[in-house]
């Protein structure tokens, strides 16, 4: 089935600068940009995309971070491109991901690991930015 989802370039990913070789991983596997921007989440669509995080012990720090200089969000269209854009983003924790993954390449810590993506078709469609 062709998709779109959500993915999300997060601030450390954007200031250490890994956009482009990001955005070249995912277009040499064939998914195509279907939108692309730069923005500052405010903290009201933070709470709102990571609603489901509400109340955990890591909630506080991860809105701050996420809210703390742009972010590069983005929505891919192409077959199956949900489960694998998250293949190529690989495990939450940058330390536990599989090798050449996008978060074992760049990512630093499970808190700064660089980028999101929509992990299923009912969040994807709640991720995608209105504006898209
Ligand atoms: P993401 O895929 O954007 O979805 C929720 C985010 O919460 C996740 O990536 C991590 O960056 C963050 N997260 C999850 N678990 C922890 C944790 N134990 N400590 C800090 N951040 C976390």
């Amino acid at each position: 089935t062709v998709e779109r989802t959500f993915v999300m370039v997060k601030p450390d990913g954007v200031q250490r600068g890994f956009v482009g070789d990001i955005i070249k991983r995912f277009e040499q596997k064939g998914l195509k940009i279907v939108g692309l921007k730069m923005l500052q989440i405010s903290q009201e669509l933070a709470s709102k995309h990571y609603g489901e995080h509400q109340g955990k012990p890591f909630f506080e720090g991860l809105i701050k971070y996420i809210t703390s200089s742009p972010v590069v969000a983005m929505v891919l269209e192409g077959k199956d491109c949900i489960s694998l854009a998250r293949g190529m983003m690989g495990a939450t924790d940058p330390k536990k991901a599989a090798p050449g993954t996008i978060r074992e390449t760049f990512g630093i810590d499970i808190g700064r690991n660089v980028i999101h993506g929509s992990d299923s078709a009912a969040s994807a469609a709640r991720e995608i930015l209105p504006s898209f």
